[in-house]
């Protein structure tokens, strides 16, 4: 392998910059020419290739976003569009890439690679924690310190005012940011989008035991959970529940920004060390994740698809602990 490429794809996430700085200081330590690629697939589309150096990535590992910024690419899910990028990654002999992203940016690679000589190295860049063969994903913890250090100041006015807040946090198809953050944040309850039940406990809480004679706290809401958005969970309150003062925050995008933990750096500096030597040992197609502390490839096909299960010991915890 005499050269390869890097690039971010869909949503951005904290420690993707410390990702491309290790992967582009790993391949130059082993005399391999790196190139960055700008905004994910489309720019391999349009050629927006450049050739990276040792200093190209100083001063970034404490960065959030990603400096070779990002984007989901139309273009690059039409043979044309690939056609193109296959090009232009050939005009320069790069036939190794690491990709960081998530579940699309894995889809696309298995398609690239399915139909151009291509061997892909896949790193898990994503703040829902959504991919199946990696304990956490880059840019998890970083987000889940940012819901956590938010609830902390909702927590002061509902305490004050003897309100209910109902939060919003991401997670479209997955409820890892919610069910953790609400865990580290005392929340009451966490709705997330793998169960039905929840609002109906909720509900059995909000009128029962010590919750009785209170009428403040916090219900962390994943954004995909299936009763509803937050405003619609706190109309439901409302109607249901006519003593407690409801109001809602959604978090929105400050979730995917902000210099990422000391445990998001070290996550993408192994992650990143690790692609590499992954390209020169010859594999592809597969994500590289840490499992139990060990590194672990998983096939894109099963990365993609799957995504681990909610803890039932972290589901039990935050019911426990919330009575
Ligand atoms: O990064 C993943 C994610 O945060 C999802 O949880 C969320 O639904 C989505 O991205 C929103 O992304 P965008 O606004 O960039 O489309």
């Amino acid at each position: 392998m005499k050269s390869l490429a890097v690039f971010t794809s869909g949503g951005d996430s904290p420690g993707m910059n410390a990702t491309i700085r290790a992967v582009v200081r790993t391949a130059i330590s082993k005399e391999i020419k790196v190139y960055g690629i700008y905004d994910g697939y489309e720019g391999m589309i349009n050629n927006s290739i450049v050739e990276l150096n040792t200093k190209s990535v100083a001063n970034i590992i404490h960065k959030g976003g990603t400096f070779l910024r990002s984007s989901r690419s139309e273009a690059f899910k039409t043979k044309e569009g690939r056609r193109k990028a296959f090009d232009n990654l050939n005009t320069l002999n790069i036939k190794h890439i690491v990709a960081i992203g998530g579940d699309g940016t894995f889809a696309g690679a298995l398609e690239f690679s399915k139909e151009y000589p291509i061997s892909v190295v896949g790193l898990p860049g994503t703040i829902d924690n959504d991919l199946m063969g990696t304990d956490y994903t880059i840019g998890y913890d970083t987000a889940l310190n940012t819901v956590v250090d938010a609830v902390d100041k909702i927590r002061d006015t509902a305490n004050s005012h003897n309100r209910l807040f109902i939060v919003e946090v991401m997670g479209k198809d997955a409820g890892f940011v919610a069910l953790r953050s609400g865990i580290a944040s005392g929340a009451e309850a966490a709705l997330v989008p793998e169960t039905n039940i929840y609002t109906d406990t909720l509900f059995k809480k909000l009128k029962s035991g010590r919750r009785e004679d209170k009428t403040s706290g916090i219900v962390i809401v994943a954004e995909g959970n299936n009763s509803g958005g937050a405003y619609q969970i706190a109309d439901k309150i409302t109607q249901n529940y006519p003593n407690y003062e409801v109001r809602v925050t959604v978090l929105g995008h400050i979730q995917r920004g902000g210099n990422p933990s000391a445990y998001d750096r070290v996550l993408a500096s192994r992650l990143g060390f690790g692609a590499v030597n992954a390209l020169l040992d010859g594999k592809k197609n597969i994500m590289l994740g840490i499992l139990k502390g060990e590194y672990k490839y998983t096939p894109f096909e099963k990365s993609l698809k799957h995504h681990d299960k909610l803890s039932p010991y972290l589901l039990e915890l935050i019911s426990v602990l919330s009575s």
